[in-house]
């Protein structure tokens, strides 16, 4: 996808060369003007009741009278927001989808860099197709260039926004392809092969470490889970150095558990199918790697990834098995599907060598937190105000909503065992929070957050797909640690 930006021509909006104008209208106050041809074209939609000025409404008007695009889309915002402004054209975009424009245009909005930006990843989330496993799948949309038409003062403001945007839509594109992916094709072993090809494409330093090196290490909670499947674990450690050496690195851990089966607390088989997003932790973790190369951010930041399937076998952990993990406490498994967790303990211990400023952990860790915040806010857990007050304003910034989750030490009581250090559940009551206090033993070296995005990452039902989400949360939170 291409991105630029337009100036406004002197005889307007009417006069822009694309094969099709979205034209961002606001729900309240005056209209702004965007040349003759389109506001008598606006005037006479709303006058013959076609187009109500209501958050959400759009129009599509092909062929208008003195408009040199093609097509025309009149699309209402809520308000001046960066966030209406997103929906708005989103919903402008959906209106062109099927049809041959490939060019298209967008006027409207306060043309800030934050406008900007939400453009480019609404015009990135318009444009996803996934086809590979799908030969029959319809062509991919035509849409393969924006362009923001913005007041000749705010072109380059607009153009950094319209930058950030394709940095993340770039790497809200590798998550979705990487989670989409069916755990058949996206094994551990390929997510390793992923991040390598990075070490080349973008410059990143990249080991795989197989089993042998994970026990070396004493991973003995993340290769509990491994061992039933066949497919072997890896673990993957991935550094982009945009900073000096001195400079403390940001480390990002990400769930990889390619296919979720519960293990012999075996899931109940409906929407099993599901379980293969249970890595996109991981692919957001590969997605803000590849947004913050491509920004050539001067920030050090570490990926790391854990990443093995979740399988019954004869060899698979039984419920009442006690692990060893990598920080030496131990753990009774009473519950195989509580896996995540045991996975990413090593991993957090793994991160004390880096000697981090912050870890972020990203994990589609608990169904309890889908319940407590549906499918709009991910659930943000931190042990620290001020990486909970940074990544709450990257939330906002990214347009990418978290809502923050309470880690009183009243609720590290479920954990209690009689057999081991802890356990690795809790009672029902809390399951999002119990999950996070249980990743918190391992934290206590660095500022540490959470991130449960269960309820984020992917959607079920007609719409079932990754959405790339919380890359555009992390990548902001890192483009402000890259500014301080
Ligand atoms: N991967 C699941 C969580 C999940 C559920 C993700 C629904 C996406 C949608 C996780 O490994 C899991 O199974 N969690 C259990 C924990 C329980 C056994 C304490 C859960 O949420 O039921
Ligand atoms: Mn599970
Ligand atoms: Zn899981």
């Amino acid at each position: 996808m291409d991105f630029q930006t337009l100036a406004l021509p002197d005889a307007g909006v009417s006069g822009v060369g694309a094969d099709a104008l979205i034209v961002v209208l606001p729900a309240s106050g005056d209209l702004p003007s965007f040349g003759k041809a389109i506001d008598d074209a606006v005037a006479d939609a709303t006058k013959a009741g076609d187009l109500e000025r209501k958050p959400g409404r759009s129009l599509y008007l092909p062929r208008v009278a003195g408009v040199k695009a093609g097509r025309v889309v009149l699309a209402v915002a809520k308000d001046a927001s960066a966030k209406a402004f997103k929906s708005a054209v989103a919903a402008g975009l959906s209106a062109l989808k099927s049809g041959p424009a490939r060019h298209v245009a967008v006027v409207g909005g306060e043309s800030t860099a934050a406008h900007a930006e939400a453009l480019a990843i609404a015009a990135g989330d318009a444009a996803y197709h996934y086809d590979h496993t799908k030969p029959s799948a319809p062509p991919a949309p035509a849409l393969s260039k924006v362009s923001y038409v913005v007041p000749r003062a705010a072109a380059s403001t607009a153009r950094q926004g319209l930058a950030v945007g394709a940095a993340i839509v770039s790497g809200m594109n590798l998550a979705k392809e990487c989670a989409n992916l069916p755990a058949n094709y996206a094994t551990p072993t390929y997510l390793g092969e992923q991040a390598q090809a990075m070490s080349k494409t973008h410059g990143l330093d990249v080991e795989v470490l197989d089993r042998k090196a994970c026990e070396k290490l004493g991973m003995g909670s993340f290769l509990s889970v491994a061992r039933g499947s066949e497919e072997p674990p890896k673990f993957i450690v991935m550094q982009y150095k945009g900073a000096g050496k001195k400079d403390a690195p940001v480390v990002l851990v990400g769930k990889g558990i390619t296919f979720d089966t519960g293990g012999i607390s075996l899931k109940p088989g409906a929407d099993m199918d599901e379980m293969k997003y249970d890595m996109c932790g991981a692919a957001s973790v590969l997605g803000t790697l590849r947004a913050v190369a491509e920004l050539k951010l001067k920030v050090n930041l570490v990926g790391l990834i854990p990443t093995c399937d979740n399988m019954p076998s004869g060899k698979a952990t039984k419920p009442g098995d006690v692990v060893t993990s990598m920080s030496g406490q131990t753990i009774e498994i009473l519950n195989t599907d509580a896996e995540g967790r045991l996975i990413l303990c090593d991993a957090l211990t793994y991160a004390e060598r880096f000697k981090p400023a912050a870890v972020v952990d990203i994990a589609t860790l608990t169904g309890a937190i889908v319940i407590a915040l549906g499918h709009h806010n991910s659930g943000l857990y931190a042990s620290d105000e001020t990486l909970a007050a940074d990544l709450l304003a990257a939330s906002a910034a990214g347009i990418d909503p978290a809502w923050r989750m309470p880690l009183d030490e009243e609720y590290d009581d479920a954990l209690k065992s009689n057999f081991a250090d802890m356990a690795n559940v809790g009672s029902r009551a809390g399951g999002s929070v119990t999950a996070a206090k249980f990743l918190q033993r391992y934290t206590s070296k660095y500022p540490w957050a959470h991130l449960d995005i269960a309820g984020t990452a992917h959607r079920s039902g007609a719409a079932k797909g990754a959405t790339g989400r919380p890359v555009p949360l992390l990548t902001h939170f890192v483009i402000a640690r890259a500014g301080k």
